[in-house]
């Protein structure tokens, strides 16, 4: 065991420059139904910027020092009583959350920018062979989120068409090739040098949305995903087919309130949000795609845990193709670990 453990922290909401890396207590031993993880890296996601910021207060309250991040993947050294499937030793990867069970409005206390971070043992699945743990560190909260959408939400088949507005960032990569693995005919909207990176995902067409207002496309989708949140669900309606869905990834501050607020689909149909729920059983059916090769997780960059507040910089500047990766060990790139 490890007597007090590299972390990044914050003691303050506010930009990137309040993350700093602190030498905290370890933390507790894991209880029932947890397991204790060795991170050797983990991802970086809006989320992780969304808490920096003090956005999540109002729901995960002030108790500072708080550890950012929702994505690791690392080393099980330790798990808790009525835990079966899991091994000291065995690689994992998940979105965390130590919570007994998930919180009601769907959000958990993160802690994956650490040496060690704890979870419930039901938001892991087993690192698939011939993945690096940089690469599986990147696939929790942005795979889950596409994975979900287009298998739980939309249940997309084969021959459907898909606009994926924002395919070139963390959800938005995932679900272009998710979808493209499910038979579905993609429409990817990114913009600028990316569009054809996005192409290579697999998508038939690529719109830049610096040259194209996408919501003035004359075309139907079976599925309208926007990914950037940043189109109201009024301004794409048009765009759905009939008997189509829309689903936007930010819902309204009042869906926090109930889970039956952010499935308004299942009432009205044709548009929801995205939710992103840390599912072990979830993540290991993307993982399956991922082993298959149907799936190849973008990894733009891996920083050192020490860079955490240049990859918080760079996340809320835009740009990256996929995902940023947080190194945590002195492991710097994907070969490395
Ligand atoms: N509700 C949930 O459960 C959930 C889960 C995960 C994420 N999210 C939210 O979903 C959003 C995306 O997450 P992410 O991890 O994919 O972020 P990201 O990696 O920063 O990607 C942002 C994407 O938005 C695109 N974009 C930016 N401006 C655009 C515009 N004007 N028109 C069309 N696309 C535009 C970017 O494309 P270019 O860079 O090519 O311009 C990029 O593809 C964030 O707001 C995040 O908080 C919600």
């Amino acid at each position: 065991m490890i007597y007090g453990m590299r972390a990044v922290t914050l003691t303050r909401f506010g930009g990137p420059d309040v993350l700093q890396v602190r030498q905290v207590p370890d933390p507790p031993p894991p209880g029932p139904g947890q397991v204790l993880v060795q991170v050797r890296a983990a991802g970086v996601n809006p989320l992780d910027a969304a808490l920096r910021a003090g956005r999540l207060a109002p729901l995960l309250g002030r108790r500072f020092p708080m550890i950012p991040g929702n994505d690791a993947a690392g080393t099980v050294i330790a798990v808790g009583g009525d835990v079966t499937g899991i091994e000291v030793g065995q690689h994992v990867h998940g979105m965390f959350d130590a919570a007994p069970k998930p919180a009601r409005h769907g959000f958990a206390l993160p802690g994956t920018y650490a040496d060690l971070a704890l979870t419930r043992a039901s938001t892991l699945a087993a690192v698939p062979d011939r993945v690096d743990l940089v690469t599986a560190a990147a696939i929790p909260v942005a795979g889950l989120t596409a994975h979900q959408v287009l298998v739980r939400k939309a249940r997309l088949g084969r021959g459907s068409s898909v606009l994926v507005i924002g395919a070139s960032g963390g959800v938005g990569t995932f679900a272009t090739q998710i979808a493209v693995a499910l038979g579905a005919d993609v429409t990817g909207v990114a913009g600028g040098p990316r569009t054809e990176r996005v192409r290579a995902l697999g998508a038939r067409r690529v719109i830049d949305h610096h040259d194209v207002d996408v919501t003035g496309l004359a075309e139907r989708f079976d599925l309208v995903y926007d990914v950037s949140a940043r189109f109201s669900h009024r301004r794409l309606r048009h765009l759905v087919a009939p008997g189509g869905l829309a689903v936007a990834n930010l819902g309204p501050p009042v869906a926090t309130l109930s889970p039956a607020l952010r499935h308004p689909e299942r009432r009205f149909g044709r548009y929801g949000f995205a939710w992103v729920s840390p599912d072990g059983r979830d993540l290991a059916a993307l993982d399956r795609l991922v082993a298959a090769g149907d799936v190849a997780p973008c990894v733009d960059d891996v920083l050192p845990l020490d860079d955490a507040s240049v990859a918080h910089r760079r996340l809320e500047a835009g740009g990256a193709f996929g995902k940023l990766v947080l190194a945590v060990d002195g492991a710097r790139s994907a070969a490395d670990l």
